[in-house]
């Protein structure tokens, strides 16, 4: 039965995230933070505001570990997270055949864990529970729609043909990560074969419904999309979710040398010394501002410390120590990094320390 009491969340987090490199050698780029917080968690707060309780994270060998940790038991979201290993990233379709225990006979929302959008799921998931269609994709018009699988809809907003990444793109009208199924996908997935880049993908398998006359439903958004694949995805991505979501709450000590100015977040456990702060920002627990201005669309981790410097539209992670920069701009800087000026010996060369896949601009 199309119930959301009675449907079951995928939430695909296998990916590895290559063009995020450096940061995603250490780490899952699902657990990236937007405005402080995982983009993971966004996905799964947008499945409990349906009302689906029942979660399984599709999940890799490599990050696997980290994103049980971060995520648990499902407790934080009153729900139950089972985790599924896929041992080789073969795909979506793969991901789902890696899920058919978990799944068993349910109709399921299928949600890809590092897709950020400006709004929440319930007139979708409505449209779907109230419709005989076996499968329901959200769809947003792109510039680019060769990078994305692409759906032609009719006037009605049935989806009458599928295609992925094509060359000659019928439409602009691009898959967002975010799908509906009726179980009849699994027969669907067992039917298709490895797409080019050696893949089972499911968009094949919506193609393969299609071909056997069973109703595929598509809803366009209004509101944002945000890929979060690359560094500059990822800082607008944070640009907009401090722009949109964030209130102001400055709870930590500001001393009367500093101002705070517009939507800024500042935990009790955080200082600002001597220090500027425009909004939208966030501070993490513990940060350290001294003697510096942290200007519009800045999210800092927990237990970083910007002293004498400069830093806007950045995303820094935790435990970053930025000294002495006059300005630091448009960046990510993943955990533990420290970006220091040395004064000591004006004259000498660059210092750097660079993890593999990182990129320094000067
Ligand atoms: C996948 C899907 C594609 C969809 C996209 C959305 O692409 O195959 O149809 O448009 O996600 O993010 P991939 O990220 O595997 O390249």
């Amino acid at each position: 039965m199309k119930h959301p009491a009675t449907m079951k969340a995928l939430v695909l987090c296998a990916g590895k995230g290559t063009r995020l490199r450096p940061i995603t050698h250490t780490g899952a780029k699902h657990l990236l933070p937007i405005a402080n917080k995982p983009i993971l968690f966004y996905v799964l707060d947008n499945i409990v505001d349906i009302g689906i309780r029942e979660i399984g994270l599709v999940i890799s060998p490599d990050t696997g570990d980290a994103i049980r940790h971060a995520v648990g038991d499902g407790a934080r979201w009153n729900a139950s997270v089972s985790y599924i290993i896929q041992e080789r990233p073969r795909g979506l379709g793969d991901a789902v055949k890696a899920a058919t225990d978990f799944l068993a006979d349910s109709p399921f929302l299928m949600y890809l864990g590092d897709n950020l959008i400006g709004t929440g799921l319930r007139g979708f998931c409505e449209k779907f529970v109230q419709s005989d269609a076996d499968a329901q994709i959200l769809i947003k018009p792109v510039d680019n729609p060769s990078s994305f699988g692409i759906a032609t809809l009719d006037e009605t907003g049935r989806v009458i043909a599928l295609e992925e990444k094509p060359k000659n793109p019928q439409s602009n009208q691009a898959i967002v990560g975010v799908y509906l199924f009726s179980p009849e996908i699994h027969r669907s997935i067992a039917g298709i074969k490895p797409s080019w880049r050696g893949e089972y993908e499911i968009t094949d398998a919506i193609q393969d419904l299609l071909n056997r006359e069973r109703r595929v439903l598509g809803d366009v958004i209004e509101e944002w999309w945000l890929d979060t694949g690359k560094k500059d995805d990822l800082l607008q991505a944070n640009a907009v979710v401090l722009d949109e979501w964030i209130e102001r709450k400055v709870q930590g000590a500001v001393d009367p040398a500093s101002s705070v100015l517009g939507r800024v977040v500042v935990p009790e456990s955080a200082r600002v010394i001597n220090s500027r702060l425009r909004g939208p920002a966030v501070l993490g627990e513990g940060v350290l501002i001294e003697n510096s201005f942290v200007g519009p669309f800045t999210s800092i981790g927990d237990h970083s410390r910007i002293c004498d410097s400069a830093v806007e539209h950045c995303v820094i992670l935790e435990r970053c120590q930025i000294v002495n920069l006059e300005r630091l701009e448009d960046s990510l800087l993943g955990k533990n990094s420290k970006v220091i000026r040395n004064n000591r010996n004006p004259h000498g060369g660059l210092r750097l320390m660079v993890g593999d896949d990182s990129v320094v601009e000067i």
